[in-house]
């Protein structure tokens, strides 16, 4: 496991967006997984749970004209996101993409939102191959937003949850999310020298 120096003084902070619009959805135990992991690492996570942020639709007049954005969900949503050295992007999929309710909040962040950080996606679908597709599509945006997507990525179905506990069940969805959390750790290290000091 990678350990992680807090090489500026601060302990790294990763913001986990869970956009599921289900309240029993299964990529918010999968995150939940993740962001436990990340605190083994000593990382300080903050958990953002879509269904909890009050977002207006995209203002697109306010956003082409830049300043202060006039809606407060979104000032909230990008204030997170500039708090945070890495962050990790959670999913349910529907028509074999990631959540309408992930995609409008991501709209309301500006270009350069993810410059620097590094993100991990993980995404749960009726099908691993569903899940793949939306965590494929993920990656789009984030280049999209300036970020950088880690290499492993986390793709589950129902099937990997114990149905009674919720627990993930041992094997290689718990192998890949502890290797996406030592990539994230270690490329948020790598980035760390062009982190604007806190
Ligand atoms: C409208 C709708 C569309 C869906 N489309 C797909 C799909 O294209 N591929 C797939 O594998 N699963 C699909 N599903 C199944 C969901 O991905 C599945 O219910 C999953 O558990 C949702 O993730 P969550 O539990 O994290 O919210 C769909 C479900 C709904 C309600």
């Amino acid at each position: 496991m990678v350990d992680p120096q807090p090489s500026k003084g601060y302990p790294v902070k990763i913001l986990c967006i869970l956009g599921s619009p289900s309240p029993a959805a299964w990529s918010r135990r999968l995150a939940t997984a993740v962001a436990d992991r990340l605190r083994v690492h000593d990382c300080e996570v903050d958990l953002l749970d879509l269904r909890d942020l009050p977002l207006a639709m995209l203002d697109t007049e306010a956003y082409g004209r830049g300043g202060v954005y006039p809606h407060e969900g979104a000032r909230e949503l990008r204030a997170r996101v500039a708090a945070a050295d890495g962050v990790v992007l959670a999913t349910s999929v529907f028509h074999s993409s990631y959540s309408g309710l992930l995609k409008s909040a991501l709209d309301h962040l500006e270009a350069d939102a993810f410059e620097n950080k590094p993100v991990a996606l993980l995404a749960n679908a009726g099908s691993e191959r569903g899940a793949t597709i939306a965590c494929e599509h993920l990656r789009s945006v984030v280049k999209a937003l300036s970020g950088w997507a880690v290499p492993m990525q986390v793709a589950s179905s129902q099937a990997d949850f114990d149905q009674e506990t919720g627990q993930i069940k041992p094997g290689n969805v718990v192998r890949r999310c502890e290797i996406m959390c030592d990539e994230l750790v270690k490329f948020i290290e790598a980035f760390s020298s062009l982190r604007v000091p806190r």
